[in-house]
């Protein structure tokens, strides 16, 4: 399970600003419930100073994202649009004492719900201001995002795209066209990927997928109270099953997709992840 800090805690157990303001001036709407997240948020504004007078969220989401959009209604009350806009998804991670890396997307979806509500404020249609080419098609992660949050967080890895993006964290194929996006930001030659153990014995390849699911894949589902039972390995099949909140998720495929996904860079590239 994640390190969560005790302000994320607080602000899980007992969010601040929860709801919907009845009449809001702007509202903010990201994320999607089939890619997992998504977070509404409505704001009240002073149209002569442009003051935030009062700020609410709705989230569906795991603890981590309860307490990130908490902590930005927080963040921006009180402040003028142009004050709330200097607010960066990191300062919402460090207003929390930090999250777990594999959880700063909730920071990111804080901030891109501010974007979304100041652009509603503002007028600006949707269309323009989501445009750009998607890359993941799994969480629906565009290039321009992509783009942004590398730079904004000098993000230069697949893994940690994926950790604030989500993109490249379901079936996996997007992967290479994220690494050629950063390769493109940063001018940089990406760190080699770890080489895949050379030829296994049936037990030794066994005890390794035992070894990626029990420390690289249950740890990530638990942490959004689903989970993965390994129910059997028959030659390159890999039987599994999905267990608490997994079970009858929208996300399920791209559940699946992602063992496999991992299990293929981790054990091999042969291996079939069947659920039960
Ligand atoms: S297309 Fe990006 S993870 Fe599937």
């Amino acid at each position: 399970m994640w390190e969560y800090t005790e302000k994320v805690k607080q602000f899980f157990l007992k969010p601040k600003n929860i709801g919907e303001i009845e009449n809001p001036d702007a509202v903010g709407d990201v994320g999607s419930i089939v890619c997992g997240d998504a977070l509404r948020l409505t704001l009240k504004i002073d149209k002569e100073t442009d003051k935030i007078i009062d700020a609410k969220f709705q989230t569906f989401g795991c603890a981590s994202a309860i307490a990130s959009s908490s902590a930005l209604t927080e963040l921006i009350k009180d402040k003028t649009i142009e004050e709330a806009l200097q607010i960066s998804n990191q300062d919402i991670a460090e207003f929390l004492g930090g999250l777990p890396q594999e959880k700063m997307h909730c920071s990111v979806m804080g901030r891109e719900a501010l974007e979304a509500a100041v652009a509603d404020y503002k007028g600006i249609p949707k269309e323009v201001e989501e445009e750009g080419k998607l890359v993941c098609k799994c969480f629906n992660v565009t290039e321009e995002k992509i783009r942004k949050v590398a730079i904004e967080n000098h993000l230069t890895t697949v893994d940690e795209i994926t950790d604030y993006t989500k993109a490249g964290g379901g079936c996996g194929e997007c992967k290479p066209e994220i690494e050629a996006i950063l390769r493109d930001i940063w001018s940089l030659k990406l760190p080699e990927k770890p080489a895949k153990p050379k030829k296994l014995t049936n037990l030794q390849r066994i005890a390794l997928i035992q070894e990626v699911i029990e420390r690289e894949i249950r740890p990530v589902l638990q942490a959004d109270g689903g989970d993965v039972e390994l129910i059997d390995i028959e030659g390159n099949k890999v039987v599994i099953a999905l267990r608490g909140m997994c079970t009858g998720c929208l996300m399920a495929d791209v559940t699946i997709g992602s063992v496999q996904n991992k299990l293929r860079e981790l054990v091999g590239d042969e291996i079939v992840v069947e659920a039960q």
